[in-house]
């Protein structure tokens, strides 16, 4: 392909360290399409004849189909997926293959292929949210009213309803469909046509080849075209933020599934078993969605690296960019799909979250109010006679709302009756009516409000 310069073939280390086909071929069908629509432009603009553009397009087409059916073949020699596709061509059509490869380069060429690979990859993402999204709105809908410990620290902190808890995740998915969508929205500019650094002299139609391939217009200078790599960055850098949500989500699922707190169970889809112990059902599917992030994250890294010192335009660093963004978007799926299919079939154990809520002091705060609101008692003075009554509680092993009047009294004689009304978990939840709080009505008007905005049915 660019033997007329050298007297001598590559050594085997060469070769090998400039083959990028082992991993590129997975943008095979992107290669192939934008060729189809590069040769399309060039025999409109008259640079190419119809019949050599005929020739090359049925000749790809034959391609996509041998492709598609015995896999792409792996030569080194060939370097990547754009010579694999135009050796495969020339043995095909003859010299007119030749024809494609006007006013383009590879650096153009890669970096519309990689483009399409990748946008396709922020649509997968998009859906694989919105899945996710689903699954989390009706959960939260049917719990909008079950009550479970909230924590700080993992200590008890105050009740909440497992309705909010999961709706705090729906905000995070929110986010990330955010950056999904912007990543898509700067994404939207075609390279093809910057040839290899500094554009072509040839009459190319840019326009034609960017609405064809879906673009929205082509991209405005050729230098940053065939160097830039921010769209495969936004991709990873969204991803990676979305792995963090996803692990958390998962570690959620795994401490809860554990038998101590025994809130959730997984579905057995989801989970797997011990070789040696039988009553084990461990969730390896959240556990490795929290590891995946660690991968993740680590791709979103690497490229990041290596990008960081190229000078303009193209070094051959930059076809280091397909393997973090291969992986992490598989990685991405499938923890997508996981946590998906967790939130969907998992079972919550409502009573055993109540109880634990009810067994956690948990409305202490709601006592200190009560003290505020009705005793006229500045805050840190509640604070201080709620905490003895804590301390009375711990001591005899009951709820504060089981702590005898007298006794509370003898702590603080401006406690009454009227206080057992607010020591309830269902009365603290239903207190907690503010904007976004976890009441159970302002559950249900943010769960209504996300199923609006996903186009749920009511
Ligand atoms: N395989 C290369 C890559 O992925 C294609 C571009 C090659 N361009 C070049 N100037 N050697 O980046």
């Amino acid at each position: 392909m660019w033997g007329g310069r050298f007297a001598e073939g590559p050594s085997a280390i060469m070769r090998e360290i400039n083959a990028s086909i082992p991993f590129d071929k997975a943008l095979w069908r992107e290669d192939i399409r934008a060729s189809k629509v590069h040769v399309a432009m060039l025999a409109r603009q008259g640079i190419v004849t119809s019949d050599d553009s005929n020739a090359i397009t049925q000749g790809l087409d034959t391609i996509a189909s041998e492709f598609e059916r015995d896999g792409v073949p792996e030569d080194w020699d060939l370097e990547d997926i754009h010579m694999t596709v135009e050796s495969r061509l020339t043995e095909l059509i003859g010299p007119a293959a030749g024809r494609l490869h006007t006013a383009r380069s590879r650096n153009d060429q890669v970096a519309t292929d990689f483009r399409l690979w990748v946008r396709a990859a922020n649509e997968r993402a998009l859906a694989g949210l919105d899945a996710l999204q689903h699954a989390l709105v009706t959960r939260a809908g049917e719990h909008a009213d079950s009550v479970m410990p909230g924590f700080t620290h993992l200590q008890t902190a105050q009740p909440v309803t497992l309705g909010h808890h999961l709706m705090a995740y729906y905000e995070m998915t929110r986010r990330d469909v955010a950056r999904f969508a912007a990543a898509q929205e700067r994404l939207a500019e075609c390279p093809l046509g910057a040839a290899a650094l500094a554009g072509t002299g040839f009459d190319i139609d840019r326009d034609f080849t960017a609405t064809e391939l879906g673009f929205s217009r082509p991209t405005a200078n050729s230098l940053d075209t065939v160097s830039d790599r921010d769209f495969a960055l936004d991709y990873l850098m969204a991803a990676a933020q979305c792995s963090l949500h996803l692990s958390r989500l998962a570690e959620e699922m795994i401490v809860w599934a554990s038998q101590p707190f025994g809130f959730a169970r997984m579905p057995d889809a989801l989970s797997t078993g011990s070789s040696i112990m039988p009553q084990k059902k461990n969730p390896d599917a959240a556990e490795l969605v929290r590891g995946h992030a660690g991968r993740i994250v680590g791709c979103a890294t690497a490229l990041m690296v290596t990008m960081k010192g190229l000078p303009l335009a193209y070094s051959k660093d930059m076809q280091d960019d397909k393997p973090p963004v291969l992986e992490a978007a598989n990685l991405l799926d499938l923890s997508l799909a996981a946590m998906t299919g967790m939130v969907r079939g998992c079972t919550f154990q409502t009573k055993r979250m109540r109880a634990a809520a009810e067994l956690g002091f948990a409305t202490a705060t709601d006592l200190a109010d009560w003290l505020v609101r009705e005793a006229n008692i500045p805050f840190r003075e509640a604070h201080h006679i709620t905490g003895a009554a804590v301390r009375l509680a711990e001591e005899r092993s009951i709820a504060l709302d089981a702590i005898p009047l007298a006794d509370l009294q003898a702590i603080d004689t401006r406690i009454d009756e009227r206080v057992f009304d607010h020591l309830t978990v269902d009365a603290s939840v239903a207190a907690r009516a503010s904007y976004g709080g976890t009441a159970p009505d302002q559950v249900r008007q943010r769960v209504a409000e996300a199923r609006a905005a996903l186009g749920m049915e009511e």
